[in-house]
Formats: structure tokens, sequence, C-alpha cells
């Protein structure tokens, strides 16, 4: 009980993120075998899953008093939304529901189809059950926690983590053969539009963090990717498809990072949402006439996804909708996501 309140305080509790906190504490204290580790980590997840309801339950918030609880009884309601107000009253009840009562853990991969296919990887992978999946055209779901950190076939990038929502906004992409990913991070978007281009055409990428992009470099050359450009600074050019994959709430991602929801407060959605606006009027200067712009984000609060494209709209006659999804957890068993593709007139 003494280490899950210690993990809990040191993290949760002072509002940092509990996995990286985790991985140091254990790579610390080395004498934890891996049924001590998983016990600390499920019981440190299983009190941030339920803190709401541990706090109506016990009638206190002293993480002593809700970690005690717990232990001794880690039955919910299952219908009782256990999420900060601000989340209550602005992402769809059944998308919470889901994201909180469905966490088995899985891990979806996409094939690099420029080293290897669907077929072979699945073979590679039976042990482990893999499963195709039926969204997208080079995806494969593994319903438990795999490190693939040992397998060759990994290690040469023969195939990629990635979760199908991802893969499915991404597959909404126009695949021209000249990309701008302008919020790029460490290339989730960049390389599936290489793998979709098959190594032919530009892209470049950008991100305001350059060592994300040191990442992305990385991946590339793993992957056998010669197309992708890493770009800090940026300077203007025009392109055919420019992604704006902008910094988020992150509120689709809530399964598998439930701690995430608790550091959110409407302040900081305010600050994303301002700086997605200038993300948007910074970029639509890049996009050619009859181009494309994909502005995507991993939340499910209309204030960051449609009322953004409105506003945008609004502002930029030369611009049009051409599609817009919202991929929802309750619906698509992904993580939530959203698209809206623009035309450039
Ligand atoms: C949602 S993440 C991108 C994920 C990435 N596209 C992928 O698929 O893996 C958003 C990214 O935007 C970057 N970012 C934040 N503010 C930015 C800005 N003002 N200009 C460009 N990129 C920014 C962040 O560093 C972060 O990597």
């Amino acid at each position: 009980m003494e280490r899950i309140i210690e993990v809990l305080e040191n993290s949760f509790l002072i509002k940092k993120p509990v996995d990286n906190y985790l991985k140091g504490y254990f790579r610390f204290n080395k004498n934890f075998g891996s049924k001590d580790r998983s016990f600390i980590s499920e019981a440190v997840y299983g009190v941030i899953r339920n803190y709401k309801r541990l706090q109506i339950r016990t009638n206190s918030s002293d993480i002593r008093v809700l970690v005690k609880s717990y232990l001794e009884n880690n039955e919910f309601d299952k219908n009782v939304l256990d999420y900060p107000d601000f989340l209550i009253k602005n992402v769809n009840h059944e998308d919470l529901l889901f994201m909180q009562n469905n966490n088995e853990p899985h891990v979806d991969i996409r094939v690099n189809t420029l080293k290897s296919s669907v077929e072979k990887i699945m073979k590679e992978l039976k042990p482990f059950n893999p499963i195709k999946l039926g969204k997208v055209y080079n995806g494969i779901r593994i319903n438990k926690r795999v490190d693939f950190n040992t397998l060759k076939s990994f290690k040469e990038g023969h195939f990629e983590i990635q979760d199908e929502g991802s893969q499915i906004v991404a597959g909404m992409i126009n695949s021209s053969k000249s990309i701008l990913d302008y919020c790029a991070g460490a290339g989730g978007k960049s390389l599936f539009m290489a793998d979709k281009i098959k190594n032919k055409g530009e892209i470049v990428s950008y991100d305001i963090y350059p060592e994300k992009l040191e990442e992305l470099n990385k991946r590339a050359k793993r992957q056998g990717i010669t197309i992708i450009e890493t770009r800090y600074p940026f300077d203007n050019e025009l392109f055919d498809t420019v992604i704006a994959d902008v910094p988020c709430s992150g509120t689709g991602t809530f399964a598998r990072n439930p701690d995430a929801k608790w550091r959110l407060v409407e302040s900081k959605v305010e600050d994303l949402i301002k700086t997605g606006r200038e993300i948007l009027e910074k970029v639509k200067n890049n996009v050619k006439s009859g181009g494309s712009l994909s502005y995507i984000t991993c939340s499910l609060m209309d204030m960051e996804n449609i009322e953004q494209i409105n506003w945008f709209l609004s502002k930029n006659k030369d611009f049009e909708l051409l599609n817009q999804k919202t991929i929802r957890p309750s619906v698509d068993m992904t993580d939530g996501f959203f698209i809206a593709n623009l035309l450039k007139k």
C-alpha cells in the first residue's frame, strides 16, 4: 500500500504523467519482481480510473483512504462517469463510458508495405493471436501488451505501432506526391503517407520541437523511407496536401492515458484552441490552389474539432469543407480522432 501511495503522490497528485514516473520508479527499484511491478501498476491505475467514484464512496479525498478502499473492494458501478465535470459537459457520454470501462490492453500495428506485407507479419506474430484490422489496409491488432523490441522485423522497420484510429484518419488524407506535415511530431502521419505514396514524391515534415523530428528521421531510416525531409525552421512553400495534426486535449486517448483526464483544465483547452487556430492561419498559406488541408485532432470535443473548422471557414472563403469524420471509441473500438479535409479553391 505504501508503494502505491508513493507513486500516486509523486506523479498523479502533482499532475505529472504516471507512465513516465512508473518507468523510472521500476528502473530505480530493481528489487521488485514482475509480480510486484504488475500489482503496483494495476493498483495505481485502478485508483486513477476510479478516482471520483472512490471519493464518493469514502467521502474523502485523502489518497491513503482512497487506496485502502480500492484495495478492499475494486468493484465499481460501470455506469457512473469518472471524469472531471468539464469533460462530462463536453464529451459524448457513450465514448466517456467506453474509454473508462474498456481498458484491456491492445497494440495496433501498421505494416510497412515498403519492406513487408500484412500476410508475412500476421504469420510472424502468430504466437500473439494477431487479428487483421478491417477498416485500414495494412493494420493488425494484438489483444495484449507486447514488447516488440526483441523482434528483428520490428527493429528493421517492417512494422510500426500505430493506433487503428490514427491509421483511419491518415487513410483519409489526400495522398498527393507533395505533402507538408506541419505538426509532424515523431512522424505517425508522415510515415503512413510515405508508405501510402510508395516512397515516391516529397514529404516535408516540420514540428516546433526539433528533437521530435530527429526521432522521425530515425524511424524513416529504419523503415527504408527516403522521401521525408524534416525541416526546422520551416520556410514558406506550396504543397498539394497540407496536414495540421494539431496539439490538442487528447480526450480521444483517455482509455490508454487515464491520468491525463485529471490533468486537463479548461484554461489549457482554451490555449490549445488558440494554438490550433494560429496553426491553421499559418498553414493555409502553404496550400496550392486545388490542394487540400487536413485538420486532425485526437480530441472528442466539438470546440477543438468542428467548431475550429467553422471558425476557419467563416474567415477564409477560399476554403471549403470536403468531408469530416469523428472516429469514436465506442463505435470504432479505437482511440478517438477528428479529421476535416478542406479544399483550397
Ligand atoms: C498531435 S501531435 C502530432 C502527432 C503526429 N502528427 C503523429 O501522427 O505522430 C501535435 C504536434 O504538434 C507539435 N506542435 C505544437 N505546437 C506547434 C506549433 N505551434 N507549430 C508546429 N507544431 C506544433 C507538437 O510538438 C506535437 O508534436
